[in-house]
């Protein structure tokens, strides 16, 4: 394999003869020589190479515009130029790849909105660099996290038969031609069939038997708000643990955002002072509050009462028995709280089957964990792990038992009580570095009418 400019760069020394391998970024001519800044995505910075005329290869100089890819062997010297410990004097220059004017991505910066645009090149620009590299880290984090505390990771399927949230908002998947609705029992699997929406119904039969697990895949909603907080296809980490209640599953969404944003400020912290920098300026100052402060715990009716009295005027209404919306979560953690808040106990009408009916006969055993900039990036809960009891909520819910005769099975063999969350990652990573639309935190999106990629 071969090293990597941020190796390269690392150096304690100069060294004789080093390759680099990357793409142009910018060139610029002198009499007599050029300057090129080569970089190869393994770091923020570029390596800037000093090419003499008469250099071998130096003929191709012309054709190292921006976004060209090219070898160059040289000597790594110290460099007298400010910002940068080390240049490379290129002994021998190797043109790949050219890139004529029509390249997109110019020097200058560039909208969001346009990189959208050309999403097969954005990652080749800094911000999205840094993004996908933390994005990676953090995935890494995630399984480090569970690893470590004994969770066994579950791969959950991603075609399935039951809607898990209830809210009707499943992509179909089929492999029947026109009325589709007309023959199920024709389809492939012989009754319709969907892309998940969350592997959590079937993580809870894995915790119940391997006590605590986690899953961490795609997961696809087909909800029609065009927010900057939705996607169609969005990747969720869900634990789940028996012999917990909802007090441990908070205590571990808790634990878990800590370390997530802890393990953020320590391993990413380069490519974070860009997010600081250039999207939001108090970015390591809100991770570090986040990592060092216990959350505040609130009740659904007692935040309800918070938002009635707040004097606020809200676009969404505020009452008791209905949902919150992101304005009311934000308004909570970003201008009340002043602090991740995890609000519990919502109303059962609001909320789906599987969670569990607090002797109140009002309330459910979830839990949101709310952060400031973005609103819910975790929604948990015990689990109904009585049997008459969650066939009482399925009726509630308008479920058939006989579609989730395995769910219920549980509860019938050796039930346990046990909890869980789902976390979504782009949320968190949207939290993380300040990014405030989705749609730049996730290689290529998928939001209503765009597939593109
Ligand atoms: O609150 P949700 O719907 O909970 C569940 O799916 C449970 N089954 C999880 C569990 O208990 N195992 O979704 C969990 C999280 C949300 O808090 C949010 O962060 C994220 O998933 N999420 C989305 N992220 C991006 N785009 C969407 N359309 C999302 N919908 C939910
Ligand atoms: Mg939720």
């Amino acid at each position: 394999m071969r090293t990597l400019i941020k190796h390269i760069l690392a150096a304690t020394e100069p060294k004789e003869a080093v390759t680099v391998k990357g793409w142009v970024r910018t060139r610029r001519d002198s009499k007599g020589f050029s300057f090129l800044e080569l970089n190869d995505g393994s770091c923020l910075a570029n390596v800037q190479v000093v090419v003499d005329s008469g250099t071998p290869g130096s003929e191709h100089l012309a054709h190292l515009t921006t976004g060209a890819s090219a070898v160059i062997d040289g000597k790594l010297v110290a460099s007298p130029a400010q910002g940068q410990k080390w240049e490379l004097r290129a002994t021998r220059l190797e043109l790949v790849g050219t890139a004529d004017a029509t390249y997109p991505l110019q020097k200058k910066g560039h909208t969001q909105e346009f990189l959208r645009t050309i999403a097969h090149l954005r990652p080749r620009s800094n911000l999205y660099g840094a993004m996908f590299r933390v994005r990676s880290r953090l995935a890494f984090a995630v399984h480090q996290f569970f690893q470590e505390r004994d969770f066994v990771y579950v791969h959950t399927p991603i075609i399935t038969a039951s809607d898990c949230e209830g809210a009707g908002e499943m992509f179909r998947v089929t492999t029947l031609k026109g009325n589709i609705d007309e023959k199920p029992q024709a389809d492939f699997f012989g009754k319709p069939t969907y892309l998940t929406v969350s592997g959590q119904l079937e993580g809870e039969t894995f915790a119940c038997a391997l006590s605590n697990i986690y899953t961490f895949g795609p997961t696809f909603r087909a909800e029609n708000s065009n927010t900057a907080r939705h996607a169609a296809e969005f990747w969720m980490i869900e634990p789940e643990m028996a012999f917990c209640d909802l007090q441990g599953d908070m205590d571990l969404g808790e634990e878990f955002l800590k370390a997530l944003a802890r393990y953020a400020l320590e391993h990413c912290a380069e490519d974070l002072a860009l997010f600081a920098k250039f999207v939001d300026k108090g970015l390591q100052e809100r991770l570090k509050f986040v990592v060092e402060r216990p959350f505040v715990r609130v009740p659904y009716s007692e935040a309800v009462e918070i938002l009635k009295q707040s004097g606020k005027q809200f676009e969404f209404p505020v009452e008791y028995g209905l949902n919150l919306q992101s304005e009311h979560e934000r308004f909570l953690t970003e201008e009340h709280f002043k602090s991740p808040a995890t609000v519990f106990n919502y109303p059962r009408e609001i909320k789906p089957f599987y969670m569990r009916l607090n002797d109140d006969g009002k309330t459910v055993t979830a839990m949101d964990v709310l952060v400031p900039g973005i609103g819910e990036v975790i929604g948990g809960a015990q689990r109904e792990e009585r049997l008459e009891q969650l066939h009482e909520n399925m009726k509630l819910h308008k479920l058939k038992p006989e579609d989730y005769w395995w769910y219920a099975d549980l509860r019938r063999y050796g039930t346990v009580p046990h909890a869980g969350f789902g976390l979504g990652f782009e949320r968190l990573l949207m939290f993380l570095t300040g990014v405030p639309n989705i749609r730049d935190v996730i290689p290529f999106a998928r939001t209503p009418g765009s597939a593109d990629f």
